[in-house]
């Protein structure tokens, strides 16, 4: 199943601290972006990425594609404030294709098998996306107090990529935008209109780079890496 990308990677990385894009800090010397951008380059069903970036990094950016030989870039957009406005900003950039993902530039250890599922799911449910079980417990509490243990058995970690037939991606967008409603991820937005939304298990260690220890963990998963 073909499909197109959207890559957010328009933050800032303040929970990294690393002082500049946590997408440029490099993992066995290649930078996160590249190795995330490298996932897709050797997809042959990706036909076209779409690179959302923050002004700030235009330069760096283009820089690091031209040097590592990226070719897959269909458009390359300004994000926006949240991350929901710069996967919309992508989305109205996107080539024509029947299915589209949306994947965080800060997961760089996303399996192309993983990727194959998803497109096949999203075109047959119109939503897809990567999950894994929870392995904590986890409580709700109020003022540091536990008000709740919360059954697990039905607890799915999210992760992206997540796939959408593009028709239901835009409506859910476009509606989001409406009702000035935000989510923390694309599907919550597709969810809220009533559509399907399914779930392919994905890997443990798809991890997102979000604050500084994760670099520990994402050294370790370089070296027994299989895309
Ligand atoms: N992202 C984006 N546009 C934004 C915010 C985030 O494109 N306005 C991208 C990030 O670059 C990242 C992905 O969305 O690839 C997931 O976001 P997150 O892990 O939160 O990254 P940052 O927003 O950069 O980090 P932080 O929240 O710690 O500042
Ligand atoms: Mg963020």
């Amino acid at each position: 199943m073909d499909y197109v990308v959207i890559i957010p990677a328009a933050g800032q990385g303040k929970r990294m601290g690393a002082g500049k894009n946590k997408l440029l800090l490099t993992l066995e010397g290649i930078p996160v972006l590249i190795h995330t951008l490298r996932v897709f380059e050797a997809d042959e069903a990706c036909t076209g990425v779409i690179l959302t970036i923050h002004p700030d990094d235009e330069q760096s950016f283009k820089e690091l594609l031209g040097r590592y030989g990226i070719t897959k870039i269909a458009a390359l957009v300004h994000g926006g404030r949240e991350r929901q406005d710069s996967v919309f900003n992508g989305l109205k950039a996107a080539p024509a294709s029947e299915v589209i993902l949306v994947h965080d530039a800060a997961r760089p250890f996303i399996k192309k098998n993983t990727i194959r599922m998803l497109a096949e799911a999203a075109l047959l449910d119109g939503a897809a996306i990567a999950a894994v079980p929870v392995k904590d417990t986890i409580k709700k509490a109020e003022n540091l107090h536990v008000t709740e243990t919360v059954e697990r058995s039905s607890l799915w970690a999210v992760q992206t990529p997540q796939a959408f037939r593009v028709s239901v991606l835009r409506e859910a967008h476009e509606q989001a935008e409406k009702d000035h409603f935000t989510g923390t991820d694309d599907s919550s937005l597709v969810e809220r209109l009533g559509h399907k939304v399914a779930i392919i298990e994905g890997d443990y260690d798809n991890i997102k780079l979000t604050t500084p220890e994760d670099l520990y963990f994402a050294e370790a998963i370089m070296k027994k890496r299989e895309i």
